[in-house]
């Protein structure tokens, strides 16, 4: 398929994998992919824990492969216990961030106003986003996906540009149900969110702005569905959690036909 925006696979190890799996996935994932060279035309990203940044930039350094963050803090630096800046990540070779992931919503009380936050500082800070958005089991049942999903980036890209919307900006819809529960959303279901993101990213940022920017699915991606979801150009791409864990796995999810 000749693709209108890059396609990017990302994988989201969540708190899983220290220093040494993370090594050790890394070295042999990165000779696998050499061995494939149509995969210089994907975009591939990995994001370890805060504590593997080090080591998986000592090998990703050496790659087209990007390492990515799970998150970001708004300020630069102060009284923030547990949190990290922006310019620490960057000094890792940090090339994305991962913002408003459901597990933060759900789990640390990230909020949209929050969400902003984060995203506008990472912005600031010159590294790119994956802004997470997607509805809860209940939020599709009672028919409020389109509300909710529309709240989540109006109130998530409130005051960021239209150059970064542009030029920086990642949207992952996330089906808060279809996380890590093995149960995907079909691919119509996922189109259909992603047209309407990209009519509101049109609507609310001048025309264009919904053909340029990539939106990822996100919620059970696995080797058996992800062909399935690339087959449409809707979807550019995945941010996948469980799936991204075992070498075999992520690889395959890659190198999708
Ligand atoms: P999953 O997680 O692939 O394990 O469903 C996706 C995510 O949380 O981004």
């Amino acid at each position: 398929m000749n693709r209108k925006r890059m396609p990017f696979i990302c994988g989201n190890w969540k708190m899983n994998k220290g220093q040494d799996e993370t090594y050790n996935f890394i070295h042999d994932f990165l000779k696998k992919v050499k061995q494939v060279p149509h995969l210089k035309e994907r975009e591939i990203g990995i994001a370890p824990v805060f504590t593997s940044l080090f080591i998986a930039d000592s090998l990703l350094k050496h790659s087209e492969i990007k390492l990515c963050s799970q998150n970001v803090h708004w300020e630069d630096s102060g009284q923030f216990t547990g949190e990290i800046a922006a310019p620490m990540l960057k000094e890792f070779g940090v090339k994305y961030v991962i913002i408003g992931h459901s597990e933060r919503r759900k789990f640390f009380g990230e909020k949209n106003d929050t969400v902003n936050m984060r995203l506008k500082a990472s912005l600031k800070n010159n590294l790119p986003a994956i802004l997470c958005v997607g509805e809860t089991k209940e939020e599709r049942e009672s028919g409020r996906t389109k509300e909710v999903v529309k709240q989540q980036l109006l109130e998530g890209l409130k005051d960021v540009t239209k150059d970064d919307i542009l030029n920086n900006l990642v949207i992952a819809y996330e089906p808060v149900w279809a996380i890590g529960t093995g149960l995907n959303a079909t691919v119509e279901q996922a189109v259909e969110v992603h047209t309407f993101i990209r009519g509101l990213l049109s609507e609310c940022f001048g025309n264009g702005a919904g053909d340029v920017v990539r939106i990822l699915y996100g919620g059970s991606v696995k080797p058996d569905n992800i062909d399935g979801f690339m087959a449409s150009e809707e979807i550019d791409g995945a941010l996948v959690g469980g799936a991204s864990l075992d070498i075999e796995s992520f690889f395959r999810l890659v190198d999708f036909r």
